[in-house]
């Protein structure tokens, strides 16, 4: 059966860099309670030239030239991100026309983290059914637009940046393989970024705080840990893997405690867990495309290997996601 295989991948960064020093300045905080508690350094800041869709084509560009395809090839482009260029049209729409990807059909998906997993299995379900579909999938995010730079509990934590893959169909058992995807709807107040709603008055409330992230972190945390690891065990169990099956796991960067305490819990070494949150703190739909690309120019993707992704956002959303490299 055809399965839906990375072909290439790339990534894009914003030039500026916000230091835990930075902070410091702007908000009551430390570089010390910042790495103690999140294990961020660093995050990466747009800036003039680095709107979202510019980023996002940044990084298409370099997966499209990783995978030798030329953008007239594709025919799917889905932009995975909660912080669009506008809310209409697409910011797929945007870097389809940036790209000159004329054949291709495009639009976006607001899975919060989660979206470049949950676009990850749409794609492959697509793939399934047309083999010879070419697709670009990004994750892609200028979350700084949507911080309230005043708010210690989220400013820290959150970074900008791009990552994408091109998918494409192949029958040689390597690809996305199992998918264990989920939501809950009911918690949608532990992690939000306000917008009006579907009525004008809302903006003249006085519970209107503005359209910036607003977290419950500590309840964040605990479903975070919890929710990753019913979701791993149980795609495990569906398809007979083993946890020393798996050669590499790429998890949402969102903050190295989480990460840990998954990985204890799963009982995956240390040394399978790819981890660059230091580097770009959380980075939404745009983390796991990013650490893909990373893990990719780095070796650590071998050809044949099990490589597991596992995902956590606002929604709530998550899940996991196995494919053979
Ligand atoms: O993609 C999913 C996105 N979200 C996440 O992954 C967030 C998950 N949650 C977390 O990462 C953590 O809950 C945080 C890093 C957000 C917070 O860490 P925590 O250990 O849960 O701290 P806390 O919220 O329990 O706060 C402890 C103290 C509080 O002070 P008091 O009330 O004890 O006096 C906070 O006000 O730390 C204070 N605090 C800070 N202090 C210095 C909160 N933010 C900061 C800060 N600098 N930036």
């Amino acid at each position: 059966m055809n399965k839906a295989v990375v072909l290439g991948t790339g990534s894009c960064l914003p030039e500026r860099t916000l230091t835990n020093a930075d902070l410091e300045q702007m908000v009551d905080t430390s570089d010390e309670w910042i790495i103690s508690r999140t294990g961020i350094s660093n995050r990466q800041i747009a800036g003039e030239n680095e709107y979202n869709y510019q980023l996002a084509t940044t990084a298409a560009k370099r997966a499209l030239n990783n995978a030798g395809i030329e953008p007239e090839e594709l025919d799917l482009i889905i932009v995975a991100t909660v912080s669009p260029h506008m809310l209409m049209p697409s910011t797929a729409c945007f870097v389809q026309a940036e790209l000159g990807a004329v054949n291709a059909f495009a639009y976006d998906i607001n899975a919060a983290c989660a979206g470049f997993t949950y676009g990850l299995d749409l794609a492959s379900n697509y793939i399934q059914n047309r083999p010879d579909m070419k697709i670009l999938l990004i994750g892609s995010e200028t979350l700084s637009t949507r911080v309230n730079w005043d708010d210690r509990n989220t400013c820290v934590i959150f970074g900008d940046g791009a990552g994408a893959v091109v998918l494409g169909g192949s029958d040689d058992g390597r690809g996305v393989f199992g998918s264990s995807l989920h939501s809950d709807g009911r918690l949608w107040n532990l992690l939000f970024m306000d917008s009006p709603k579907s009525l004008n008055p809302d903006l003249q409330q006085e519970s209107w705080q503005g359209a910036f992230i607003q977290m419950n972190g500590g309840d964040i945390f605990k479903y975070a840990v919890r929710l990753m690891e019913d979701a791993v065990t149980g795609l495990l169990d569906k398809h007979g893997v083993n946890i020393e099956d798996i050669g590499i796991m790429i998890p949402h960067q969102a903050n190295i405690r989480i990460l840990n305490n998954l990985r204890e819990r799963l009982k995956v070494p240390e040394e399978k867990v790819f981890v660059n949150l230091s580097k770009y703190g959380n980075t939404s739909a745009a983390s796991i495309p990013i650490a893909l690309d990373e893990a990719n120019k780095q070796g650590r993707l071998v050809r044949g290997e099990i490589v597991l992704l596992c995902t956590f956002g606002g929604g709530l959303t998550w899940g996991s996601l196995l494919m053979r490299w």
